[in-house]
Formats: structure tokens, C-alpha cells, sequence
């Protein structure tokens, strides 16, 4: 009786094929997978960023009026590099700052608040926004007790919206910020007061009055998140 033929491909060939296999595709796919998530993994995981970690001027404070937040727009330095090639910013025309991110940014007296804890927020406003007397006797030449003073009363805000990043404008007649993509309410504080935002807007961390009475900021903000418990995205 003839042998039979034996199967040139044992079950152990075949799982070490699978093996092999497995090996060579993570080789080809993570290189790629990896360039492309570089970013988030370098601003999101290592907590690192392109842009300039340096002082940015924002503006004279004496600007900001007595109960009306004002918008300011600054350039923070940045440098992206992809490979060895850095990415200028298409939308700046001015040669000095083609590696600028621009912000903006919304400067307000603090108005008092009921008592602390509301997402994000210094709690609920019990009445008008309190400017430093001390502007209105001089713009310039502040000690630092002042600008001590000045700084205690300031309220620093970026325009991104805490839910999805889209611009806020501040409503004088509604006197709240209001975001227009999905309806996100926030208080001169920054508060929030209602719709999808997880918390209240984000606050510059690192921001000082300088003896020339003008505002300098990092790009630095708290974006941990609040502690109101009533709020409803709140777990
Ligand atoms: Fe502002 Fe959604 S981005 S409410």
C-alpha cells in the first residue's frame, strides 16, 4: 500500500507563521501609528507642548472697564517641527510671526461670589464686578502691594470653551459668556452656568501685572477639572 504523503505544513509551522506574521505587521504598523499620534502623545501623555514657554504682553489693565470683560489677543512663540521641517503658521503674514499660535483672551474684574466650590467657577455672583481703585489714579508706576491688589481682582480667561474649544463672546445684555456652538453659558467669573461644558472656562495660571501696568501671561492654564457636584456632566 502507498504512503501516505505527509502535510508539509505541521500545526506548530503554522502557529509559528501566525507568530511571524503578527511580529512583522506590529514592525510596519506602529512606526506610522505612532508618527501620527506623536502629538497628542507629547501634549496629552507627557504633558510637553510646542509653544513658547516664556512671558507674552497682553495689555494695559487700565482697558479693562469697571463691568465689561475686554478681549485681548496675544502670540505665544511656537515651533513645530515634523522631521526637520517647521510648520509655518499660513494664516500670519507678518515674517516675525509666521511660529505664533494666537490666543485670545478675555480680562475682567472678579465679581463677588456666594461662596466657593461651583464647577470650575468661585460660585454664584452676588454683586457687580470690583475694579482696583488704584486705576483710576494712575495707568503706570504701580508698587507691588498694588499690583498685588490689581492681581487679586483679575480675572484671566482663554475664549476656548471648556466643552469642545470654540470661541466664547461675552452678551452684555444676557451678562454672561456665551459660546455659540452648543449653547455653553459661563459668568463674568468664568463660572459655569449652564449648558454642555464639563466645568467652568479656563483660567491662565501663570499671569502678572508688571509696574507698567500691563497684563504678561505664560500659556499655562488650570485645566483640572472643578468640583460642583450639582453639575450634571459631573460623575
Ligand atoms: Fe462650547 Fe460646545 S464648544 S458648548
Amino acid at each position: 500500500m502507498a504512503e501516505l504523503q505527509k502535510d508539509p505544513i505541521t500545526r506548530s509551522d503554522f502557529l509559528g507563521f501566525g507568530v511571524m506574521g503578527a511580529i512583522v505587521g506590529a514592525i510596519l504598523t506602529i512606526p506610522p501609528v505612532a508618527f501620527v499620534l506623536s502629538p497628542i502623545i507629547k501634549t496629552d501623555v507627557l504633558g510637553e507642548s510646542d509653544v513658547g514657554t516664556g512671558w507674552v504682553e497682553v495689555g494695559p489693565v487700565s482697558k479693562v472697564p469697571a463691568e465689561e470683560p475686554t478681549h485681548f489677543v496675544v502670540s505665544f512663540p511656537i515651533q513645530q517641527v515634523y522631521g526637520t521641517k517647521a510648520v509655518e503658521n499660513p494664516n500670519v503674514q507678518d515674517p516675525n510671526e509666521k511660529f505664533t499660535l494666537r490666543n485670545a483672551i478675555w480680562l475682567s474684574w472678579k465679581a463677588p461670589i456666594k461662596e466657593q466650590g461651583r464647577q470650575g467657577s468661585n460660585g454664584d455672583i452676588i454683586g457687580k464686578p470690583e475694579r482696583p481703585k488704584i486705576l483710576d489714579q494712575k495707568s503706570s508706576g504701580f508698587t507691588e502691594s498694588e499690583r498685588k491688589e490689581i492681581m487679586s481682582k483679575l480675572n484671566v480667561l482663554s475664549n476656548s470653551c471648556a466643552h469642545l474649544g470654540c470661541p466664547v463672546r461675552w452678551n452684555e445684555e444676557k451678562q454672561l459668556y456665551l459660546c455659540p456652538c452648543h449653547g455653553g453659558l459661563y459668568d463674568i467669573n468664568g463660572g459655569w452656568v449652564g449648558g454642555p461644558p464639563p466645568r467652568g472656562m479656563y483660567r491662565y495660571t501663570d499671569a502678572e501685572v508688571r509696574e507698567d501696568g500691563k497684563l504678561y501671561v505664560k500659556h499655562k492654564f488650570n485645566i483640572e477639572p472643578g468640583l460642583n457636584k450639582q453639575h450634571p456632566y459631573v460623575v
